[in-house]
């Protein structure tokens, strides 16, 4: 009962975005952004359970940013803040989104929401909708349960899935390969990971 009424608290956009800041999200993504560059005038961007939009203030003006998420409430609060980008509803593991078509991926603190099925047809998903050279960007926070932060905010935190970084990092690894792969505390202990799709021999 109290955890179902904090998850509807958390859900308002505005009291979203305040505990991101406070749980350390702001320097977390400080770190992912060193590697989100090198993108090209009009790389198309797509945010992957993107919420409220925070990844746009990531990357340049330049890039067009497409939020994707399976929540109105979250991408109303997208459009209210009148972020640079377009919201998209639908499903990470379905997206509406030409093969072929995407400069990156990027998913922030997504795949702890999302069951075992799930996570492996978003990850097919996201090689699919990749251009050959872009790249799908994860940062999330992991398992670790003899951290005592981790283990309250997991206790509270919507997502009812968090794996340990080994487990994300093989999965990954069977659907794109491995450009950079980094584990890192703040206050969560997090991995970033970033990926291509598999050459084709031919
Ligand atoms: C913890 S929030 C992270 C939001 C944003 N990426 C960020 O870092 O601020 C998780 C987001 O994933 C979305 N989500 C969960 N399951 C999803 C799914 N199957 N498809 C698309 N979005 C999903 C939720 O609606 C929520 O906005």
């Amino acid at each position: 009962m109290i955890k179902s009424l904090i998850h509807r608290i958390v859900a308002i956009p505005l009291i979203y975005d305040l505990i991101q800041t406070l749980v350390g999200a702001k320097q977390v993504r400080q770190r992912l952004q060193r590697q989100l560059t090198g993108l090209n005038q009009n790389a198309v961007v797509m945010d992957i359970g993107g919420g409220t939009g925070l990844n746009r203030a990531l990357f340049p003006d330049h890039i067009r940013y497409i939020c994707l998420d399976n929540d109105p409430v979250k991408l109303s609060g997208l459009m209210q803040k009148e972020v640079d980008g377009h919201a998209l509803l639908g499903d990470a593991g379905k997206m509406p989104i030409p093969t072929g078509s995407v400069d990156m991926v990027i998913c922030t603190s997504v795949t702890h929401h999302l069951l075992d099925d799930v996570l492996v047809q978003f990850f097919q998903e996201a090689m699919r909708v990749l251009k050959p050279d872009g790249r799908f960007v994860v940062l999330d926070a992991v398992w670790l349960p003899n951290r005592i932060p981790s283990r309250i905010l997991w206790k509270y935190d919507r997502g009812s899935f968090p794996r340990p970084a080994q487990t994300l990092h093989d999965t990954l690894s069977q659907y794109g390969k491995e450009l950079h792969w980094e584990e890192f505390t703040i206050l969560h202990r997090y991995i970033i990971g970033i990926f291509k799709k598999h050459e084709v021999v031919s």
